[in-house]
């Protein structure tokens, strides 16, 4: 007990004495940094589009695409925001609502947040759709001005419910009632526009904006900004910042995660009561982070997946080399059996091995046996401590 509460004691007054941060919140993923280094085009042409509201015109629709990490959500809050003063400051009556899709992910919810950024209120549940609907028109009927909808991580909504959502958002300007509504769609999925109705299709790209992935030398500046807030003068090691971007460029040049290092070394070296952060740091961090996100995949896979995985791994536990479908099957097969699940096709578990692939847990590379047709070799690609940590309740019902 007493040692714990040392233990306990000891964090707080670690974090407490350490100077290495001024302002932590200031590496949060929802901070909006004064300036954003290289995305200059990109804020010109949005506020340019956006810039027809404070003449009391509907800006066109806009359609904004780029890799995650690339400022899509950043810069569009940022426009917007300044759009906003700048209105207040000319008396236009102009407003938004901003709809992260993965946080509200039904119509009813997209709904109801509109509902709220204009100022009417909406039961969580209970209402039907089209009675929210009529509410937001009566809502915009009596506010008359400009109103931007941002439909933020667009995606996670269409790709579960349909687009009928946004053919209703279009419609909205034909509705015969004097509003001017705007929309601006975001996702990091190049291909949503192609799954698109055509009619919504061509409404919503009317404006399209792109976000490339930041190389090593853009991250660094990115970091070098974001760190003057966050961090106490002198505390960086000189090589920690190209260090962060190097390794966040390496993947695909993602903000967030350049972002995510520079904050997580910065916490070890404050649990570690060092006075500056180094390049060791960073190291620890990276493994940290990889092996977070590991856990959190691994965590979040359907059942059917854990049992393959679990498969593949009492598979290497045991050494067989190499490790086949036909060999994942039997395995996958028995342990269906002890737990008392229902076992799928072996069809189907060669589709789940795909997806562990994609996902990176696995390599699964295609080879020929000759007159015995082609198998797929499976390889653990992770740190196989980790996929034991995140299958270990599993693993106690089955072993
Ligand atoms: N040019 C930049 N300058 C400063 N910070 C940036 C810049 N671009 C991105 N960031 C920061 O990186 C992080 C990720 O950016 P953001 O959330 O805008 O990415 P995104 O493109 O919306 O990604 P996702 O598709 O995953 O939603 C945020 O903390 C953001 O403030
Ligand atoms: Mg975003």
């Amino acid at each position: 007990m007493w040692c714990t509460m040392e233990y306990i004691d000891d964090v707080f007054l670690s974090v407490l004495r350490s100077k290495i941060f001024k302002n932590r919140d200031a590496l949060s993923p929802d901070y909006i940094p004064e300036v954003l280094p290289h995305r200059e085009s990109q804020i010109r042409r949005l506020g340019g589009i956006l810039a027809h509201a404070l003449k009391g015109s509907k800006p066109g629709n806009v359609f904004i695409y780029g890799l995650t990490g690339t400022g899509k959500t950043a810069v569009t809050k940022f426009v917007l925001r300044r759009l906003t003063l700048k209105a207040r400051e000319l008396n236009v009556a102009v407003k938004y609502a901003y709809i992260n899709c993965r946080q509200s992910d039904t119509p009813y919810r997209v709904l109801a947040d509109i509902a709220e950024a204009l100022g009417i209120r909406v039961p969580f549940t209970g209402l039907s759709i089209a009675e929210v609907y009529r509410r937001i028109l009566r809502g915009l009927n009596e506010y008359k001005g400009v109103f931007i909808i941002v439909l933020d991580e667009l995606d996670s909504l269409i790709k579960r419910k349909g687009d009928d959502i946004l053919y209703k958002l279009l419609r909205v300007n034909e509705e015969g009632i004097e509003v001017k509504v705007s929309l601006i769609c975001i996702t990091n999925d190049v291909k949503l526009l192609e799954i698109l109705d055509p009619r919504v299709r061509s409404s919503l790209g009317e404006e399209e904006i792109i976000f490339p992935p930041y190389n090593a030398l853009e991250l660094r500046d990115i970091l070098l900004f974001r760190a003057k807030e966050a961090f106490n003068d002198g505390v960086l090691e000189e090589d920690v910042i190209p260090l962060c971007a190097a390794l966040a460029a390496k993947e695909h040049g993602d903000a967030r995660r350049a972002l995510d290092l520079l904050r997580v070394a910065g916490e070890i070296a404050e649990r570690e009561n060092s006075d500056k952060v180094t390049c060791e740091h960073v190291k620890k961090a990276y493994s940290e982070i990889e092996k977070n996100t590991t856990l959190e995949v691994v965590k979040s896979l359907p059942l059917q997946a854990k049992i393959v995985l679990h498969a593949i791994l009492l598979l290497e536990e045991k050494n067989v080399k190499p490790i086949t479908t036909g060999h994942i099957y039997s395995v996958y097969t028995n342990l269906c059996k002890v737990i008392g699940v229902s076992c799928l096709t072996q069809r189907r578990i060669s589709d789940i091995i795909s997806q562990l692939d994609t996902l990176g847990l696995i390599s699964a590379e295609i080879v020929s046996r000759g007159r015995y047709g082609r198998t797929r070799v499976v390889k653990i690609n992770v740190d196989r401590k980790i996929l034991v940590e995140a299958l270990k309740d599993w693993r106690s019902i089955t072993h």
